[in-house]
């Protein structure tokens, strides 16, 4: 017998903005993704300000999934997926995010691709805001530092919630809300990049504005949780966080103090605000810490309290180590980057790779929170390989995946209260960090190569029929 619930929601993950492609058409506006050009693990992307002729941007075909939609769920219902999580894309919805009325052609899209999942008996999970912040919020109100951009997301979300209400029962409202705590998180979170042009690592810092903006961020987040509760009482809503666990370095007391001042930081401090509808008691120092001087209005408090998530979802993909040393070998991650961990290998993005993290992350937030977790981004990303006979063996992500799951049923079995899992890029798609396609996490093959060429073919790989039953045995044949 499966530790895992009867009704576990497998499936498999991805945002619009690294998917669909179609990135002008319908009415669709640009979004912040789609001024970003491609790039890779050696080569940092670029935001450019305006469309640059000759210049390939990712986003802008990615793997067409606007067009190739009805055969990529067949695809995912042939493994079995219960679940498929996606995003919708703003722009398609709102092109500027300051229309007063919807675009209808850019709704249509997405009673297509319900309907289609419908059909196939696979319940969505949206993410209202995936990394596809309007562009033009951008350059007008430096993204989520306007105040402004609370309203226009209110009525982003009461038309997705009415539109779609029979349709969709999980809602996450923010892709890794706590991207804001984080530099890099401006480009593609926050959006409080007005005016900036040139490679992402190149953004430079200021808290003061991504410490506002995530404000905002949560005061959205809380109303539109609110309204929905009090309006369609059977939607579940839902937060994300990257949980990017840390370990100390060293027992060292400083180490143990620094990790545990890094995980308020990056990790509690947003969900803190999520779950349990308030700053947590330490929010005070974070701001002290980057001279932030937040500015709450009146009613924002109230605001948090009353628009609390019903469920905690999160990434996770690597770990990383802190030390009070700064000697110490540095090391990648996502969106964040740490110190080397000798006892773990890393992906060839140098994320390195520790399926015991799972269970310890699982068991921490439980703890701490109480409410029902989802794992909604798990995966390896790597380089796949056509073999001459056509097939891919990408043995090696099974392996992630395997001892991830395998990680994850032990924390259900200590008590954990797990709804489901959607491992990352299902299908291979366009990577967030990057703009490559090289960075492969698919089931699905997908033919398109970082010149921007190739025919768009979806291929299975090894580890679509493994995935498949592991489905069919409820995570029981690993
Ligand atoms: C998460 C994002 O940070 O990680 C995804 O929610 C992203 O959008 C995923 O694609 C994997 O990161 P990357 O950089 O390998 O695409």
């Amino acid at each position: 017998m499966s530790v895992l619930r009867k009704d576990f929601l497998w499936g498999g993950a991805v945002a619009a903005n690294q998917c669909e492609g179609a990135w002008n058409l319908d009415g669709k506006g640009a979004s912040v993704s789609d001024m970003c050009t491609n790039g890779s693990h050696k080569t940092p992307k670029r935001v450019t300000r305006t469309i640059e002729p000759d210049t390939l941007y990712p986003s802008h075909e990615a793997i067409d999934f606007y067009h190739h939609y009805e055969e990529d769920i067949a695809l995912f219902a042939e493994m079995g997926f219960k679940c498929f999580r996606t995003s919708i894309n703003w722009t398609r919805i709102f092109p500027t995010g300051e229309e007063t009325e919807p675009n209808e052609k850019g709704l249509e899209f997405y009673d297509r691709l319900f309907d289609c999942c419908k059909k196939h008996g696979i319940e969505p999970l949206v993410t209202i805001s995936h990394y596809e912040l309007p562009y033009n919020l951008v350059e007008k109100y430096n993204g989520w530092e306007g105040r402004e951009l609370i309203e226009l997301f209110e009525r982003y979300c009461h038309v997705l919630f009415e539109r779609y209400k029979d349709k969709v029962k999980y809602w996450l409202t923010f892709n890794e809300i706590n991207a804001g705590t984080m530099p890099f998180g401006a480009v593609l979170s926050t959006g409080t990049i007005k005016g900036f042009e040139g490679p992402v690592n190149k953004v430079p810092d200021k808290p003061q504005e991504r410490y506002q903006a995530l404000h905002h961020q949560f005061v959205a987040s809380a109303r539109v949780i609110k309204y929905a509760h009090e309006h369609y009482p059977q939607f579940k809503m839902g937060n994300m966080i990257c949980f990017v666990l840390s370990y100390p370095m060293t027992c060292k007391p400083d180490d143990v103090l620094l990790n545990q001042e890094h995980m308020r930081e990056v990790n509690w401090y947003c969900s803190d605000v999520q779950v349990r509808g308030e700053y947590p008691s330490f929010a005070q120092s974070i701001w002290d810490k980057y001279s932030v001087k937040l500015k709450i209005e009146d009613g924002d408090l109230e605001d948090l309290k009353a628009g609390t998530i019903d469920f905690y979802t999160f990434s996770y993909y690597m770990t990383n180590c802190i030390s009070a040393n700064p000697e110490n070998e540095k090391s990648d991650g996502n969106l964040i980057a740490g110190l080397k961990n000798p006892y773990l290998k890393a992906s060839d993005w140098g994320w390195q790779i520790d399926p015991q993290g799972l269970r310890f992350a699982l068991n921490e937030i439980y703890d701490r929170y109480h409410i029902p977790l989802m794992v909604v981004e798990n995966g390896l990303g790597a380089y796949d390989e056509i073999e001459e006979d056509g097939s891919i063996n990408d043995s090696y992500r099974i392996d992630y995946l395997r001892q991830h799951i395998e990680e994850m049923k032990k924390a259900v079995s200590e008590g954990v209260d797990l709804m489901g899992y959607t491992p990352w890029g299902c299908i291979d798609l366009v990577s967030a960090s990057t703009g490559e396609m090289a960075k492969r996490y698919g089931f699905i093959f997908v033919e398109k190569y970082d010149d921007g060429t190739g025919t768009l073919a979806r291929r299975k790989k090894k580890s679509f029929d493994w995935y498949r039953n592991v489905i069919k045995t409820n995570g029981e044949e690993l």
